[in-house]
């Protein structure tokens, strides 16, 4: 509950704790809702730090020229509301003053409730209302939780670049950041600004693990970029990415309990926050699905199936689903959701086909020439499907070549004839393995679709302020 300066308390503080002294309050804020009555005008004031606004009472006189959407400064008194009024305290104004003109005629955001589609068509706005703002704050209190859990933990946070020269997950899914300056050539010509191809990062991962053999245990919170089509709820070309790598590790059982914890520890720390009662209110009336939610969240010993076994539950399901997946097939959103409320809880799906995952994971040491499988993971959640993907990661140097060839990464040949150039772009990766390479593993997290489903948001677009998405990057 952040003061905008020292004498003047946000709202979220006067409301939760009074003014320091009640016979001179300063409010800054705007106006909310504005109702003249006979001898008096009531106005609720927010300031973007809680969902309640505070009420002032005002004369006429007072209230000219204040409309929805005014930025106000208001002066008065702090005086106890009538009982049974919504609020114990109102401000009994002495003196307003408005910030900057307002017409409130072309105000593009109304007090009448705006559907999220609309609200979309104009993210430097819709920041204003006071659900979008709690979202802000949403994020803003769950960052604090999880840097304060991992520094508990001894993980050091880290920065890995924007701009890189490989496809992490090699799905192709890269936008291209090489394009041609005038400027940039030595000679003068037109030249690429980098030598070769540059591209926006699609996962802090392999930079991870550089800095896990330096440091020990490490996290980022980065923006990733994914140029894939998916126009769905889930899915956008620009987000957040939790992203940590634990060193000295080999079995893939302490990185998915790492995961447990720190969802379950942040999300207990929500819980304790103001947060949990502002978003509580929000299924007031219908039902309450955000408090479920956030129980899910915050404890339990989340179930652990293998892929293989999960096929098997999809496959004798009965569920008419869409595509019903055969061994070594992807699973959809519709399997996924499935196997979660199947659990009635977050689930593990683990050791899927190495076939189709990228190059970096680990074998199974449970590998047949069938059904050869990686040590990999994902964390599923009800109604929401897949929120964590994770992977011990192939350290040893040349399972780590052959893995690479397979996927086209690395020239042909015996792994320890192969020269520099022929290692490509990830030489430096394969590097890693040369001197003092060290088991490890760990994950990404997908922040926006996190706090999607904290906030029981059902489109992700809601929660990435600024959301770009395949067609879409207005603003
Ligand atoms: O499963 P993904 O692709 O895993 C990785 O990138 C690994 N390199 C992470 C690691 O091990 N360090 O992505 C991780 C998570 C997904 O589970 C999903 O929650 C989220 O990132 N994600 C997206 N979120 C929003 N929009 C997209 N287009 C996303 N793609 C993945
Ligand atoms: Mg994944």
């Amino acid at each position: 509950r952040r003061c905008n300066s020292p004498s003047v308390p946000s709202i979220a503080r006067l409301l939760d704790e009074g003014p320091p002294n009640p016979d001179h309050v300063v409010v800054n804020g705007y106006v909310r809702s504005i109702r003249e009555l006979k001898r008096v005008c009531f106005a609720n004031i927010g300031d973007g730090s809680s969902r309640e606004s505070m009420q002032a009472v005002l004369t006429h006189e007072q209230a000219k020229g204040l409309s929805y959407g005014s930025a106000v400064k208001m002066t008065g008194a702090w005086k106890p509301c009538r009982p049974n009024a919504k609020q114990s305290h109102e401000l009994e104004v002495s003196g307003v003053d408005i910030y900057g003109p307002m017409d409130a005629s072309t105000y593009p955001i109304q007090k009448a409730s705006m559907t999220p589609e609309f609200l979309r068509t104009m993210p430097h706005l819709r920041t204003r209302t006071p659900f979008n703002s709690l979202l802000l704050r949403l994020r803003s209190t769950c960052i604090a939780e999880i840097t304060k859990f991992l520094n508990e933990e001894g993980f050091t946070q880290t920065h890995t670049p924007i701009i890189t020269s490989s496809d992490c997950e090699g799905a192709g899914e890269v936008f291209n950041v090489n394009s041609s300056r005038k400027d940039a050539g030595l000679d003068g010509g037109e030249a690429y600004f980098f030598k070769d191809a540059k591209y926006l990062t699609v996962s802090s991962q392999l930079h991870l693990e550089a800095l896990a053999q330096s440091v020990g245990n490490v996290w980022t919170l980065s923006p990733t970029f994914r140029a894939e089509k998916s126009d769905t709820s889930r899915h956008l070309s620009e987000f957040y990415m939790l992203e940590l790598e634990m060193s000295f590790v080999d079995d893939m059982k302490v990185v998915m309990d790492m995961v447990e914890k720190m969802i379950q520890q942040t999300t207990r720390g929500l819980l304790r926050s103001r947060l949990a009662k502002e978003l509580t209110v929000r299924s007031q009336g219908g039902t309450e699905i955000l408090p479920e939610r956030w129980k899910i969240l915050a404890q339990g010993s989340w179930p652990r199936i293998t892929y293989t076994k999960a096929i098997g539950l999809l496959r004798s399901s009965g569920e008419p689903f869409d595509h019903l997946p055969a061994w070594g097939e992807g699973l959809g959103i519709e399997h996924e959701k499935y196997l979660a409320e199947l659990h009635k809880s977050p689930v593990f799906v683990t050791h899927y086909p190495r076939s189709i995952k990228p190059f970096y994971m680990l074998a199974s040491s449970t590998s047949t020439d069938q059904e050869e499988t990686v040590d990999c993971f994902d964390l599923l959640l009800p109604n929401a499907g897949e929120l964590v993907g994770g992977s011990m990661r192939e350290h040893r140097l040349d399972p780590l070549i052959i893995s690479m060839q397979a996927k086209g990464l690395v020239a042909p040949g015996l792994p320890a004839s192969i020269t520099d150039e022929q290692m490509g772009a990830l030489k430096w990766y394969i590097d890693l393995r040369r001197w003092g390479s060290i088991p490890h593993g760990g994950f990404g997290l997908g922040f926006d679709r996190l706090l999607g489903y904290l906030a029981d948001v059902p489109n992700i677009r809601e929660i990435n302020t600024f959301p770009r998405w395949v067609g879409r990057c207005e603003c």
